[in-house]
């Protein structure tokens, strides 16, 4: 069987996380805060600067991307010491063999050394996220109704998750 391996990317690797973040926009696009056109017009260099400014991780397998996760400090200066974990997605095919919970431990290694605290946010009924954020010890502090308005007319609520490194 092939190993799959997990690594942080590098400077200049802007393409690889445009590449993969387009991909999830397109399959699972509701499970996330933004649009597929939203990202779609973001320019090259918002994903090179994720990149360079958070971490980045993806999983991969004979070269090819089967998965992400991004965290990086939140901007105000008051709130860098804690950290947004964003962007997580797994190819369909590559789902349910631990490749989540193997991005995630990744993200929470990088994580430690940057910030205090981790939060994320998630669709409520994105049960299959839910039980991986649960198991990786992220814990429910807030919920927020009608959170997003879908662009299929759909209101869905979102639960927020934070997580102490320190
Ligand atoms: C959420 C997602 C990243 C999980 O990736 P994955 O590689 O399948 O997850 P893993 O195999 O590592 O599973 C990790 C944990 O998630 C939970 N989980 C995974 N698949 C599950 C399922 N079908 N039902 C319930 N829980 C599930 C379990 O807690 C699991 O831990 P366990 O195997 O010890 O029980 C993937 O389903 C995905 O990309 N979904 C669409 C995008 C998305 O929802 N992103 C999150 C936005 S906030």
């Amino acid at each position: 069987m092939t190993s799959t391996t997990i690594r942080r990317l590098q400077p200049g690797e802007g393409p690889v996380f445009q590449a993969i973040r387009l991909i999830a926009m397109r399959l699972d696009e509701s499970t996330f805060g933004s649009t597929l056109a939203e990202e779609e017009a973001r320019p090259d260099s918002w994903f090179e600067d994720r990149v360079r400014a958070d971490g980045v991780f993806v999983a991969e397998a004979d070269g090819r991307v089967l998965g992400v996760v991004a965290v990086g400090p939140k901007a105000p200066a008051k709130e860098r010491h804690k950290g947004l974990v964003y962007s997580m997605f797994v190819l369909p095919g590559g789902r349910g063999r631990g490749l989540g919970a193997a991005l995630m431990a990744a993200c929470l290694d990088y994580a430690r050394d940057v910030v205090e605290i981790v939060q994320l946010v998630v669709v409520s009924t994105n049960a299959v996220a839910v039980a991986l954020y649960e198991a990786a010890g992220f814990e429910r502090y807030g919920f927020e109704p009608r959170a997003l308005l879908q662009t299929d007319g759909r209101y869905t609520d979102d639960l927020h998750m934070w997580k102490r490194l320190k």
